[in-house]
């Protein structure tokens, strides 16, 4: 058997932000791969540049300099009507607030994911129910998100990030709106269920309990990326 490419690989990508006279170098020569059912939690401070690695991670935005491999695509100078494909074909996301459609009802919200995804209605019905009976929320799948508790939309949203079979899920400060407890139970499910699955998963965090889910641990600081075993506390 082949071996496959690794599903998400960065090779010393830098990211600087440009206003008028003023740089930010929010990522500085950072290199790192996730391998399928694989989840690497990226941990830093507030600033230290995990949301601009998860974006283009995500095929959302391309680095200044470095390359970035999703799925063994080479995305660094694509144009944006092809990262837009890889995005909707190979990248789940997972946001801290949830980001649901409010007027649907959480079965809605997965199935107009998978619908996009080119699943007919009733095929999209039978994944989003599957999904959200994965999930534990066989008795919500009705329910609008304002009846939701916080852990039970976010485990709908996780739901619609895998509604169209990404290879990649990404997650960024996906329990910073929950209690630990809800928080705890997220972040196990997400673990099970991207394992099961086998995505390669990156989830970035401030939150050091989130270490615990993951396979591997890297710290970012200033832009700059270092492996868990460096980092003193
Ligand atoms: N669109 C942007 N334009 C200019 N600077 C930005 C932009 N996005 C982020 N930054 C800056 O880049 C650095 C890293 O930000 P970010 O990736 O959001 O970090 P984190 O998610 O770890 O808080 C910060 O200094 C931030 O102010
Ligand atoms: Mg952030």
């Amino acid at each position: 058997m082949q071996d496959r490419p690794p599903i998400l690989k960065l090779d010393a990508v830098s990211k600087i932000y440009r206003s008028g006279e003023f740089e930010v170098k929010a990522l500085d020569n950072v290199s790192f791969q996730v391998n399928g059912g694989e989840i690497v939690a990226v941990m830093g401070p507030s600033g230290s540049g995990k949301t601009t690695l998860l974006t283009i991670a995500g095929a959302l935005l391309r680095p200044s300099v470095g390359r970035v491999h999703v799925c063994g695509i080479d995305v660094s100078e694509m144009s944006e009507g092809d990262l837009a494909s890889v995005r909707r074909t190979k990248v789940g996301f997972i946001y801290q607030s949830f980001n649901l459609l409010e007027a649907l009802s959480a079965l809605e919200n997965v199935v107009i994911v998978s619908q996009n995804h080119g699943h007919d209605k009733q095929t999209a019905d039978e994944r989003a129910r599957d999904l959200l009976e994965m999930f534990g929320l066989g008795h919500r799948m009705h329910a609008l998100p304002k009846k939701l508790s916080d852990g039970e939309k976010q485990r709908v949203a996780i739901a619609r990030a895998l509604a169209k079979d990404p290879e990649l899920l990404l997650a960024d400060e996906p329990t910073a709106n929950l209690d630990s407890k809800r928080g705890h139970e997220v972040m196990e499910l997400l673990r099970q269920k991207a394992m099961e699955l086998h995505k390669g998963v990156v989830v970035v965090s401030h939150d050091n309990r989130i270490r615990q889910f993951a396979d591997r641990v890297v710290w970012l600081e200033d832009g700059r990326l270092r492996d868990d075993e460096t980092h003193s506390v």
